[in-house]
Formats: structure tokens, C-alpha cells, sequence
């Protein structure tokens, strides 16, 4: 499975649920996060991602994320067109310890 990680945070940029071929893509207030049972593993969301927040649940720590994603993904509701990304999107990309600081 791929997996939505830190940067997306307080960025929610988007562009990833408009290629997901499964639609397993859940919504968050500030953050998106993918069901980790629905993902093929296609592998076209990573490079889609400004903030490169997606990644393969085989880089290293990504074992916490995937059960942040499945948790999360079982709550919020499914999110398949793009939307504006957050105000301040830009200035928070890239920001260290975005979970602490902003997710909510
Ligand atoms: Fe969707 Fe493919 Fe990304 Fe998995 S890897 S979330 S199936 S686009
Ligand atoms: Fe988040 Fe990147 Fe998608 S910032 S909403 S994972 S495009």
C-alpha cells in the first residue's frame, strides 16, 4: 500500500484523488489519508503530490503511518475531486513535525 505521511498537513494540496484509479482517498479536516486494504499499489498518486506526502509503506517508518492512514480512512469520508488546497499551503510545505503542530 501507498501511504499519505506527515507534509500533507496543513497543505492538502489534492491533486492525488483525481488519479487514484480506487477512489481510496478519505478527508480530513487538514490532511488526507488512503485506506490501506482499498489501495492496489498503482503508484500514480506519489508523483501527483506537491508536498510529496505519498509514499510507499516499504520507506522507513512508514509502519506508524499505515496504521494512522487505516485508522483515519475507516472515519473521515471519501474525497474523489480536487478542492483548493489549504490557505497557507505553500508556507507550510516542507514545515517539520506538522502532526504535533496542526493535525486535527
Ligand atoms: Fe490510489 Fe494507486 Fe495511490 Fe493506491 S497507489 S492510493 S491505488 S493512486
Ligand atoms: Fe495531501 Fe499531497 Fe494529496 S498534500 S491531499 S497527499 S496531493
Amino acid at each position: 500500500t501507498y501511504v499519505v505521511m506527515d507534509n500533507c498537513i496543513a497543505c492538502k494540496y489534492t491533486d492525488c484523488v483525481e488519479v487514484c484509479p480506487v477512489d481510496c482517498f478519505y478527508e480530513g479536516e487538514n490532511m488526507l489519508v488512503i485506506h490501506p486494504d482499498e489501495c492496489i499499489d498503482c503508484g500514480v498518486c506519489e508523483p501527483e503530490c506537491p508536498a510529496d506526502a505519498i509514499r510507499p509503506d516499504t520507506e522507513p517508518g512508514a509502519e506508524a503511518w499505515v496504521e494512522f492512514n487505516r485508522k483515519f480512512s475507516e472515519i473521515w469520508p471519501v474525497l474523489v475531486t480536487k478542492r483548493d488546497p489549504l490557505p497557507g499551503a505553500e508556507e507550510r510545505d516542507g514545515e517539520t513535525g506538522k502532526k504535533d503542530k496542526y493535525f486535527s
